[in-house]
């Protein structure tokens, strides 16, 4: 069997994404009854950051340490990935060293090309095009708060870039609809909506996406590597933006999400986050739950399944 890796939620199946997400609230249990529990002793993790972070760097550095192991950041400013290395070589250099390799990145070819020649399963902390890590934490989230996802309703309220871009593909691993209300020419990937046709609605009004929704969900207008467009997505986004009064148009049981760091003022009001149906902070900190669930996964139930085939 080969190795396998997580790009994108499309990576695992359906019942495995399921599991994950069941084990997720169990380790989270284990940390919470103060349990040691140490199934990565001795592995190391190699975490390849060429964007910022702060969730993905703490949840995943801090779980590789409560599972026994290690983890070491790479920063492209002072390894040779900054100065033209070819990704293939890197990657067949550091897997042959370590367990395991996270990559943030801009260019999700990049973490493709680096996951092709890897000896080691690779992760996806976020391109340009995918953040599946984000979704593991807040389906894991939802679950905790509402129970199965399965037939709700999710807005999206503005941007299509890389978070939205995953919920579609959680739509179809976990069998919810999306409405995405977005302004015209910030759609999400046309290929990946018209492949998910039959549970993705693309809308431009925020009010009829978030009818009947169970979830509601945002992100910043301006994604890392678009700041020079900042006043324009100010413009083009100004009416798209999640407020109180926004959710009092949702389901009555409906919960707000957001991935963070959150402009307060922009694609949040000034108060969303302090609202009692959000829920941001426990989808933050389920981050790292939902990553030691995917590490054990790729590093401990992948090998026993090859061992016993
Ligand atoms: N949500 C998220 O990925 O946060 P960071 O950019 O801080 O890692
Ligand atoms: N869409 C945002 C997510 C940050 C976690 C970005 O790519 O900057």
């Amino acid at each position: 069997m080969t190795t396998r890796h997580f790009l994108t939620l499309l990576d695992l199946s359906p019942e495995e994404l399921k599991r994950l997400i069941a084990r997720a609230t169990e380790l989270k249990a284990i940390r919470n009854r103060g349990e040691i529990y140490e199934p990565l002793k001795n592995k190391v993790m190699s975490m390849i950051f060429e964007k910022s972070s702060t969730r993905t760097r703490v949840s995943f550095e801090a779980g590789m340490a409560q599972f026994g192991g290690h983890a070491m950041f790479l920063s492209p400013r002072d390894t040779q990935l900054g100065r033209g290395e070819p990704i293939s070589d890197s990657a067949r250099v550091i897997s042959s060293m370590v367990d395991v390799v996270m990559i943030r990145t801009f260019s999700h070819e990049l973490v493709t090309e680096f996951a092709a020649n890897s000896h080691v399963p690779v992760i996806n902390a976020l391109t340009d095009e995918y953040h599946p890590c984000q979704l593991l934490a807040d389906m894991q989230t939802f679950l905790e708060h509402r129970g199965d996802i399965e037939g709700k309703t999710v807005a999206w309220i503005g941007d299509g870039n890389n978070m939205c871009s995953s919920y579609i593909n959680a739509a179809r691993q976990f069998n919810f609809t999306l409405n995405v209300a977005c302004p015209e020419g910030f759609e999400p990937d046309a290929e990946l909506v018209a492949a998910n046709a039959d549970r993705v609605n693309v809308m431009r009004s925020c009010e009829d996406a978030v009818k009947g929704a169970s979830l509601v969900v945002t992100d910043v207008w301006a994604s890392m590597g678009q700041e020079e467009e900042q006043t324009i997505r100010e413009k083009a986004f100004a009416d798209y933006q999640v407020n109180p009064a926004l959710m009092d148009k949702a389901d009555k049981e409906a919960i707000f999400m957001h991935c963070l760091p959150a402009h307060r003022g922009e694609e949040i009001s000034e108060d969303m986050l302090d609202d009692p149906r959000s829920v941001a902070f426990d989808e933050a900190e389920n981050r790292l739950h939902a990553q030691k669930a995917l590490l054990e996964f790729l590093l401990v139930t992948c090998k026993e399944e090859v061992a016993e085939a």
